[in-house]
């Protein structure tokens, strides 16, 4: 059966550009990119891939009703049940979460760069870094009506290296989320049923949940 499922993006792209690829590798690409932002990354490297684009220009990063009617409207025409967010710099309210509303959790995925509820909000790899954390990471959440809050649903541990500065510290960690996150979407993909058991029964939904080095 077909998995319908969009990705909202409004920046560099990595993350999308790795999901999108997971997606066609596995004979479902996402049926657009909703972006935000006319100069991000992100539609470049969607454009390669072949993947529609729809922008939704607004620089207002709050709440906004209007916007979030729009992608309903979109969403219901596509027939899409998941989204997956991909550095959507833009928060999403009740108006758009309850058209995915799943009775006890919103069918809709977020990954942050921290250990969560460690540093929500922006800037979280150099919060961590300025900190001095020996262990930072990223996690994969459901999002609800909080900023960086819903249930998780996989989280990845990161050692940080004493010569790193910051560039290296956030580079490592965006590649290995980069690795890790299609494999989120790749377990919904294969097997929806189980990712939803998984979420119901408040699991990791992946192994191997930290990083030796
Ligand atoms: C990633 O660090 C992601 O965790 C956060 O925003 C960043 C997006 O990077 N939500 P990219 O646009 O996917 O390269």
């Amino acid at each position: 059966m077909a998995f319908n499922y969009a990705i909202f993006a409004s920046g560099s792209g990595s993350n999308a550009l790795a999901l999108i690829q997971m997606g066609k590798s596995l004979g479902q690409a996402p049926s657009f990119i909703i972006v935000n932002n006319k100069n991000a990354g992100v539609i470049d490297k969607a454009n390669q891939e072949g993947i529609k684009v729809i922008l939704i220009e607004t620089t207002n990063p709050k709440v906004e009703v209007d916007f979030e009617l729009e992608l309903v409207k979109i969403c219901r025409e596509h027939k899409i049940k998941w989204v997956f967010l991909a550095g959507f710099m833009k928060i999403l309210g009740k108006t758009f979460l309850e058209a995915f509303s799943n009775d006890s959790f919103y069918r809709v995925i977020n990954i942050h760069p921290s250990l969560l509820p460690l540093y929500k909000g922006l800037n979280a790899y150099e919060k961590a870094f300025t900190a001095g954390d020996l262990v930072y990471g990223f996690t994969v959440h459901l999002v609800d009506e909080k900023i960086d809050h819903g249930q998780i649903i996989y989280q990845y541990e990161i050692l940080s290296q004493e010569k790193d500065n910051l560039n290296d510290f956030k580079n490592r960690g965006l590649e290995l989320e980069n690795i890790y996150y299609p494999q989120i979407l790749k377990m919904a993909i294969s097997d929806e049923v189980e990712f939803v058991n998984c979420i119901l029964n408040e699991k990791r939904c992946l192994k191997g949940e930290s990083h030796e080095q």
